[in-house]
């Protein structure tokens, strides 16, 4: 499979360390992985002005770094979001990467989807993982798992081995 991973955190930090350890178990098991560190880029929220269903035909009037997310929406067999937590909710980021579909609806190819959250604190997650599958619902995708790590379980060989583990079996 081609897996396209979104990366909402700001930083190189919690939320790197776990998609580099799902990067690793699905290339292990043969799969294609690109990251996409949105955020790190520049994207803006939906202007909501249709531009693209009507004279626009699929194509956002926005020209800002959701153009280098757009082709992976399109590429990609599954889609996995990874964000830390912010407020107990996903990165605004993410939020924007997530909505800026919008254009196309849904990924072209993809069927599945998966959920990387990193927090400081245990259990803040019910947010994040709502808002999560009410995307990837609207998207048509199957939410194949979700896997959090808190406080200490950042970056920990247990948590690493989990989500590669996680990765493998795809
Ligand atoms: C603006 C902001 C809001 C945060 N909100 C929460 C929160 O609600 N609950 C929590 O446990 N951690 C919260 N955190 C901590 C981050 O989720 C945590 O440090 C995470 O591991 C950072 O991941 P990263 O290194 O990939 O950016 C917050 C951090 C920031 C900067």
């Amino acid at each position: 499979m081609k897996i396209a991973v979104l990366n909402g955190s700001p930083k190189v930090g919690n939320t790197a360390a776990m998609i580099n350890a799902f990067k690793e178990g699905a290339e292990a098991a043969g799969h294609e992985v690109c990251v996409l560190h949105v955020g790190k880029m520049k994207i803006n929220g939906c202007l909501a002005c249709e531009y693209c269903h009507g004279k626009g035909e699929g194509k956002c009037i926005q020209k800002d770094d959701m153009e280098q997310v757009m082709p992976a929406y399109k590429d990609a067999d599954m889609i996995v979001y990874g964000s830390p937590i912010y407020y107990s909710n996903l990165t605004a980021q993410l939020s924007a990467a997530m909505q800026r579909i919008y254009p196309i609806g849904k990924p072209a190819k993809a069927t599945k989807a998966a959920l990387l959250l990193s927090s400081a604190a245990p259990g803040p997650y019910t947010g994040a993982i709502s808002a999560y599958q009410a995307a990837v619902g609207f998207m048509g995708l199957e939410d194949v798992g979700v896997i959090c790590a808190a406080g200490e379980e950042n970056g920990s060989a247990a948590k690493m081995e989990e989500i590669r583990a996680f990765a493998k079996a795809l």
